[in-house]
């Protein structure tokens, strides 16, 4: 997009200039926070690791009883639209679906109440993380839900922790549940213990991240030594290195936790190999997606 076109939206199956979209003060969405989200990152324009992030929205939709709204394919058509309209190559595409427009009661609208579907698409501008030397992120209490393995759009914890860390002149939050490290704010937790990667195994407490998928299959691709069982904070002040993934965040090496340094307080090898690892696979992920 530039300066002069209109940013260009998708909103209830219509591609539409941004200016002309409606939300009514009764959507789900806006009262209760009735809706599921997908994020997925744009690289040379096109999107990255559709398959994965549509099966996530499936899985998201099935959980809190929400029609899914696109098949695969129209999922797909959906960003490229998005993209294309936006004229954006490296960025972001942002999808939401909340249970529509009704009277407010807290129980379900009537059958046949339409979910309301918005996306749109954005310029991200990729720094180099390792480059700028790593992140600093503080450790917070995991105040949020039982069920974040649902990409919802009730973020609020998210919000706050996110902010807090903001104030700190950090990065992200490290969340802490029951004496382990879940996940952080925006992006799931890594660190490496005893020469071992560890990071939160799947299940109702962090949400399942694209981004950790790759990075699991990056870590065994390279044989490194991986467990899927959460670390504590007691471990991570004895990491050599930890790090975060995520879709905006890619591997990025965290190298300060509550203002003490990890390991030598530098970016490590670890991360650095899964980043390439990662890298190896969206190369993959595009070469896939430029011949669909
Ligand atoms: N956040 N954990 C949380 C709580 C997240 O919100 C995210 C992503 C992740 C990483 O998931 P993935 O690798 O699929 O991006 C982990 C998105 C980007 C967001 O809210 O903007």
């Amino acid at each position: 997009m530039n300066a002069s076109s209109p940013a260009m939206v998708h909103w209830n199956g219509r591609v539409v200039p941004k200016s002309e979209v409606r939300v009514d003060p009764d959507d789900r969405g806006f009262l209760f926070g009735d809706g599921v989200y997908e994020v997925l990152r744009v690289r040379r324009g096109l999107p990255t690791f559709v398959d994965r992030h549509h099966a996530r929205l499936v899985r998201s939709c099935t959980g809190c009883e929400l029609a899914v709204p696109f098949d695969r394919a129209a999922f797909e058509a959906m960003a490229r639209a998005l993209i294309a309209a936006n004229g954006i190559g490296e960025g972001i595409v942002y999808l939401q679906v909340t249970r529509g427009v009704a009277p407010r009661n807290h129980a379900f609208p009537a059958p046949g109440t339409t979910p309301t579907v918005y996306a749109f698409a954005k310029t991200v501008t990729a720094s180099d993380p390792f480059a700028e030397g790593g992140v600093g992120v503080i450790m917070l209490p995991d105040e949020r839900w039982g069920r974040v393995d649902m990409k919802t759009i009730n973020l609020l914890p998210n919000v706050l922790a996110s902010e807090r860390a903001a104030r700190a002149g950090c990065h992200e939050a490290f969340l802490v549940r029951d004496g382990v490290v879940t996940e952080a704010s925006h992006s799931n937790a890594w660190a490496v213990v005893d020469g071992v990667i560890r990071t939160h195994p799947s299940g109702p407490h962090i949400l399942p991240g694209v981004t950790r998928s790759v990075v699991l299959e990056a870590a065994q691709a390279a044989g490194l030594p991986l467990e899927q069982r959460a670390f504590t904070p007691a471990e991570l002040e004895r990491a050599s290195e930890a790090f975060l993934s995520g879709t905006t965040v890619g591997v990025t090496p965290v190298v300060t936790v509550d203002g003490r340094s990890v390991g030598d307080g530098r970016p490590g090898p670890v991360a650095r190999a899964l980043a390439d690892g990662y890298a190896r696979i969206v190369e993959a992920d595009l070469a896939q997606a430029t011949a669909r």
